[in-house]
């Protein structure tokens, strides 16, 4: 299944033409991941991260909590409810298009809701899920 996954996500991206350069770039940042964590990478696996709860200052707090359910829309910050630009490559192209801003909103985000950094794969995971928006 993992591995199915992941040749899908190729899949997927040698047939999105439409908005190729940004996925692409989103491509190599999971490919990245993946060789960090020297691990294949699971869309699904990225889903559940993405959507799992945790009790952050007595609040339920996830990813999708500021990044949405659909990542392919726009979010909201739960505390300013400043807006936030999509996180799917496919409605935002600016998205992983610069691995050190994405390497720095990894950290700052995983810290706020897991306490600490988020591993490589949980990373590339995210990012194989948010591609997986269309
Ligand atoms: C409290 C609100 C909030 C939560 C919760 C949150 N984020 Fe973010 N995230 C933001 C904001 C605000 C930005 C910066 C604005 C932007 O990039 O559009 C951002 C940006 C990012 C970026 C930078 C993407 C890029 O452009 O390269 C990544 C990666 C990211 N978040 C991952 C996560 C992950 C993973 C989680 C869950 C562990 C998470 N975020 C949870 C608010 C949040």
């Amino acid at each position: 299944m993992k591995k199915a996954s992941y040749l899908l996500l190729a899949i997927f991206g040698l047939i999105s033409f439409s908005a190729q350069a940004d996925v692409t770039t989103a491509e190599q940042a999971a490919t990245q991941y993946s060789l960090f964590a020297k691990s294949t990478l699971s869309a699904d696996d990225g889903k559940e991260f993405y959507t799992r709860k945790q009790m952050v200052k007595g609040k339920d707090l996830a990813c999708s909590t500021c990044h949405t359910d659909n990542p392919a829309n726009k979010g909201k910050h739960n505390e300013s409810g400043k807006e936030i630009q999509p996180m799917a490559p496919s409605a935002n192209p600016k998205r992983f298009s610069d691995l050190n801003e994405s390497a720095k909103g990894f950290t700052k985000h995983c810290k706020q809701v897991y306490g600490k950094d988020c591993s490589a794969k949980d990373k590339g995971n995210f990012i194989a899920y948010v591609l997986t928006f269309k």
